[in-house]
């Protein structure tokens, strides 16, 4: 029912936690920085028509690729936080895609995202106006104090983590990512600035290998799982 996406992909952090001075989406995995697995892997889906890359301001490692598996990859610059990185993607994509066209924003962090889970994602998301992969929360969750103890457990019950792709309408997302900036709030996702603009976006559910690489250990498993996770 829908032409093909454009999708924004945050690659702004500065990440550094693991690689010293290089930006974790630098970092090779199996010989191959990062975030080239990860936009690879966007490219190569049927309903990916392009990608924004957004990137940092002094970013010197971006190798400066005008395609990618025969469609268009652009950059542009982003801020200070995920949700200003976003929101600039958004920006600077083509006057093509217009307001009411659905975009995918994906992590450049989540190599391993399958091409399966993109698919649902925009199948069951569309008709819901928007939406997103995750899980139910299957761990017990617990809140912690200063003192680093356990005071509470809270419900399981209707918990879900949040992964990406998250998709929505260029211009619904682009006018809650603004709103929320402008009441001083930074959101951790697009869904949450989507929640607060009034929207209630489609949980879809995906696979948990689907991992955001953070540590040293999640470079390891993301080498694992890249080639089991198509
Ligand atoms: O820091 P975290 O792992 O949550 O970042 C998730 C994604 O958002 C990463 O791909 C990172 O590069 C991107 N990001 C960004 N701009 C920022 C911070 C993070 O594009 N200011």
């Amino acid at each position: 029912m829908s032409g093909r996406l454009w999708c924004v992909v945050p690659a702004a952090g500065r990440g550094t936690r693991v690689g010293g001075d290089i930006p974790k989406q630098y970092l090779p995995l199996g010989g191959k920085p990062l975030i080239l697995h990860t936009l690879e892997r966007l490219a190569a889906h049927p309903q990916v028509a392009g990608l924004m890359v957004v990137l940092g301001a002094r970013d010197e490692h971006w190798p400066g690729a005008g395609e990618l598996a025969g469609k268009p990859l652009l950059t542009c610059v982003g801020g200070a936080e995920r949700c200003d990185s976003v929101l600039a993607g958004l920006r600077a994509l083509p006057a093509a895609v217009t307001d009411a066209a659905f975009v995918l924003v994906h992590d450049a962090a989540r190599p391993c995202v399958r091409t399966a889970d993109i698919a649902r994602l925009i199948e069951l998301g569309i008709p819901a106006g928007g939406g997103l992969l995750g899980a139910p929360l299957r761990d017990t969750l617990k809140r912690a104090g200063d003192d680093g103890r356990s005071h509470d457990t809270e419900p399981r019950d209707h918990r879900w983590r949040a992964f990406t792709p998250q998709m929505f309408r260029r211009g619904e997302l682009s006018a809650a990512l603004l709103a929320a900036s402008l009441a001083g709030v930074t959101v951790s996702d697009e869904a949450m600035a989507m929640e607060r603009a009034g929207f209630a976006p489609l949980l879809v559910e995906g696979a948990e290998d689907n991992i955001k690489v953070t540590t040293a250990a999640d470079f390891a498993l993301a080498e694992f799982l890249l080639p089991r996770t198509q």
